[in-house]
C-alpha cells in the first residue's frame, strides 16, 4: 500500500497534524490515525423518505469497515427525494454532486462508500466520486416491500399514474384512489417499479460499483446489511490494493451499463445520468451508444411500468445476475467490478427461479431490433423538431402510435397544461400530438418529470388511453406511454419546438429515428416563441438557479454544469491553519 492520502493531514509532527488528531481522538488510538480512512457518505434524510433507513445500513458498513482494519466515518451529505423537492429533484442534481465532490475532495478520506437510494442520489454520488478519483464502491439502499392493493401488485408512482386516470375516467372512486396510498408504499425502501431508483441500482451494479449480487436487494431484507458489511471491508481492501473508481468506470463499463439496463426495462432518466458520470471521466457517451447498444438488447424483465411484476419479484426470481447472464454475450468481458473480478465472471450458474419474471433469451418479452421491434433499449429521433436528438422508450409506448402523423396541440407551461386541458372546447382528437415546452433545464429549471401529461378528459371518456406527448423535459421512470423526452435543444435555449404551433402536422417514426415537424423552412425561419411561452421560461436572479441556467448543458449531453464535466483528482488544498 502506498501512502494514505490521508496521511497528510494525520501523518504530521507539528501543530497541523496535531490539531487534525487531536479532534478526531473519541476513542481512536494512535494506530487509528494511520489506518485507511474510510467516508460512508450517506444521503440519509427524513425528507427523503426513500433513503430515510440508511443511518442503518452506515452503521452495517461501519462494522464491516472496522473488521477489515479500516475507520469508517460517517459523512451526511446532501439529499435529494423526489416526491417532496419543489420545482424537481433534477434541479439539485448538480448541486448535490457539487458539495459532494469538494466535500470528498476537502477532508481526509482514503476511500468511499456511496450509500444512495432515491432517483438523483447514486447518480450525484458517482459523478462527485468520479470527479474526485479515489476508491468508491456504492450500497444501493434497496426497494421497498411489493404494493398490493385489492389483491393487486400496486407499483410506486405507476400505481398512482394508472388508477388517478381511472378517476378521471369515471371507473374508480375517489375515496377508493386516496385510500391506496398506504397499499403502494409499505415499507423502508426506493420505489419498487422499475423506475430510475431501481434503474440506478442496476446502473451501478452494471458499471462494476457495487459487490455483485448486492443491487435489488430489497431495503428490509436482512441480507442488505450483510451487503453492506461485506462492502465496508470490501472498501478497506480498495484502498489497500489502490484500485480507484477510474479503473472500474471505462467506456466499456458504460456500454455494460447500458446493456443491463434496457434488458431490464430501465429508465429513460438513465440516459442523462450516464452521460453525465460519463463526462465527469472525460469518456466520450453519446445518445447514438444508447441507441446502438440498447437496440440489441432484448428486453427480459417484466417490471411495471413496462410489465407485471415489482422488485421484490426480480431479486426472488434470480435478480440481475440472473438477467445478465442471459446476455452474457452483449457484455463486454474485460471491465472490473470493484472486487477486482470482471462483471462476466460472476455470471456462471445464475439461474432464473421464477420465469414469469425474468424471461429467457430465447422467449424474451420484446426481441432486440432487427426482429420487427425496435428494441429494448432507449431510440433516438432527430428531425427539424429536435436537430440535438429526442429520446424515447419503445418498450413503455403504443406499437401503433410508433409511427404516427397528428396535429399539434400546444402548451407553453404545465400551468398552461392544467387550465386547459380538460375543457370540453379544446380543440383535440385521439390523433393529435400533445406538445408540453418551457420544460428543459433551463427553461423551468430543472428539467421536471412532466412529459408523460395525462390525457384530456374527453379523450379518456371514449377510452383511448395514449396518444403522442413530445416535451423538452423528462418523465420519471415509473410512467408510460408514448412520449417523445428530452428534446433538444430545449425551448429555452432557442429550439425549434417553441416554434410549433396549434394545428402544425407533426411526424413520428420511431422505426427510422425521425422527428419532423412539417411545416416549410422558410414559415418557420419566419416565426418566433409565443410571448407566453417566453414569460414563462425561469429568469432566477441569485442563488444556486441563477449558477445553474447560466451553465447548465443540454440534455443531449447529460445537463451537467459546464465547469463541471470533468476532474479536478484528489489533490489537497492548502492546509487550514
Ligand atoms: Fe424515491 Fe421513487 S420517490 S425512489
Ligand atoms: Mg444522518
Amino acid at each position: 500500500m502506498t501512502q494514505l492520502r490521508s496521511q497528510q493531514w494525520y501523518g504530521g509532527e507539528g501543530r497541523d497534524g496535531y490539531l487534525h488528531r487531536a479532534w478526531m481522538r473519541r476513542g481512536v488510538a494512535d494506530d487509528g490515525f494511520t489506518k485507511p480512512q474510510i467516508a460512508i457518505a450517506n444521503t440519509a434524510s427524513d425528507l427523503t423518505p426513500c433513503n430515510m433507513h440508511l443511518d442503518e445500513v452506515s452503521l452495517a458498513v461501519k462494522a464491516g469497515v472496522a473488521e477489515a482494519g479500516g475507520i469508517g466515518l460517517d459523512l451526511p451529505v446532501v439529499s435529494l427525494g423526489e416526491t417532496l423537492v419543489r420545482p424537481t429533484a433534477m434541479l439539485w442534481r448538480n448541486m448535490a454532486a457539487m458539495a459532494m465532490e469538494e466535500m470528498f475532495r476537502a477532508n481526509p478520506i482514503d476511500g468511499l462508500v456511496l450509500l444512495g437510494g432515491c432517483d438523483k442520489t447514486i447518480p450525484a454520488l458517482l459523478m462527485a466520486a468520479a470527479s474526485v478519483g479515489i476508491p468508491a464502491v456504492v450500497v444501493p439502499g434497496g426497494p421497498m416491500m411489493n404494493g398490493m392493493f385489492r389483491g393487486k401488485r400496486m407499483g410506486c408512482g405507476t400505481g398512482v399514474w394508472q388508477l388517478s386516470e381511472e378517476v378521471r375516467a369515471g371507473t374508480l372512486s375517489q375515496e377508493a384512489f386516496l385510500a391506496s396510498d398506504r397499499s403502494m408504499i409499505r415499507s423502508k425502501g426506493h420505489c419498487n417499479t422499475m423506475g430510475t431508483a431501481s434503474t440506478m441500482a442496476v446502473m451501478a451494479e452494471a458499471l462494476g460499483m457495487t459487490i455483485p449480487g448486492t443491487a435489488g436487494t430489497p431495503a428490509p431484507d436482512s441480507r442488505l446489511l450483510e451487503a453492506a458489511t461485506a462492502t465496508g471491508a470490501l472498501a478497506v481492501d480498495l484502498v489497500r490494493e489502490g484500485r480507484t473508481i477510474g479503473d472500474v468506470l471505462t467506456k466499456e463499463a458504460f456500454e455494460n451499463a447500458i446493456v443491463a439496463i434496457a434488458a431490464c426495462g430501465g429508465s429513460t432518466n438513465s440516459v442523462i445520468h450516464l452521460m453525465a458520470i460519463a463526462g465527469r471521466l472525460g469518456i466520450e457517451l453519446t445518445l447514438e451508444d444508447f441507441d446502438r447498444i440498447g437496440a440489441t438488447v432484448p428486453l427480459l424483465v417484466n417490471l411495471q411500468p413496462a410489465g407485471a411484476f415489482l422488485m421484490e419479484d426480480l431479486y426472488n426470481a434470480g435478480g440481475l445476475l440472473a438477467v445478465l447472464a442471459q446476455v452474457r454475450d452483449l457484455l463486454h468481458p474485460e471491465p472490473i467490478t470493484v472486487t477486482g473480478r470482471p462483471l462476466v465472471d460472476y455470471l456462471d450458474d445464475q439461474p432464473i427461479w421464477d420465469p414469469q419474471v425474468i424471461a429467457t433469451r430465447e422467449a424474451p418479452l420484446i426481441p432486440a431490433a432487427g426482429e420487427g421491434t425496435a428494441g429494448a433499449g432507449i431510440a433516438v429521433l432527430r428531425g427539424n423538431l429536435a436537430p440535438n436528438g429526442a429520446i424515447i422508450k419503445p418498450a413503455a409506448a403504443t406499437g401503433e402510435l410508433l409511427v404516427h402523423r397528428g396535429r399539434a396541440v400546444v402548451f407553453d407551461s404545465i400551468e398552461d397544461f392544467h387550465a386547459r386541458v380538460d375543457d370540453p372546447d379544446l380543440d383535440v382528437t385521439p390523433d393529435s400530438v400533445l406538445i408540453l415546452r418551457g420544460c428543459g433545464p433551463m427553461g423551468y429549471p430543472g428539467m421536471p418529470e412532466v412529459s408523460n401529461l395525462p390525457l384530456p378528459q374527453k379523450i379518456l371518456a371514449t377510452g383511448v388511453r395514449d396518444m403522442v406527448r413530445i416535451c423538452d423535459g423528462r418523465m420519471s421512470g415509473t410512467a408510460y406511454g408514448t412520449v417523445v423526452l428530452h428534446v433538444s435543444p430545449e425551448a429555452a435555449a432557442g429550439g425549434p419546438l417553441g416554434l410549433v404551433q396549434d394545428g402544425d402536422e407533426i411526424v413520428l417514426d420511431v422505426p427510422n429515428r425521425s422527428l419532423v415537424l412539417d411545416v416549410p423552412e422558410a414559415e418557420l425561419a419566419a416565426r418566433t416563441p409565443s410571448a407566453a411561452l417566453v414569460a414563462g421560461f425561469a429568469k432566477p436572479t441569485r442563488g444556486w438557479e441563477r449558477l445553474y441556467i447560466d451553465h447548465v448543458q443540454g440534455a443531449d449531453t447529460g445537463a451537467d454544469l459546464d465547469f463541471l464535466v470533468g476532474a479536478s483528482g484528489a489533490e489537497v488544498a492548502r492546509e487550514s491553519h
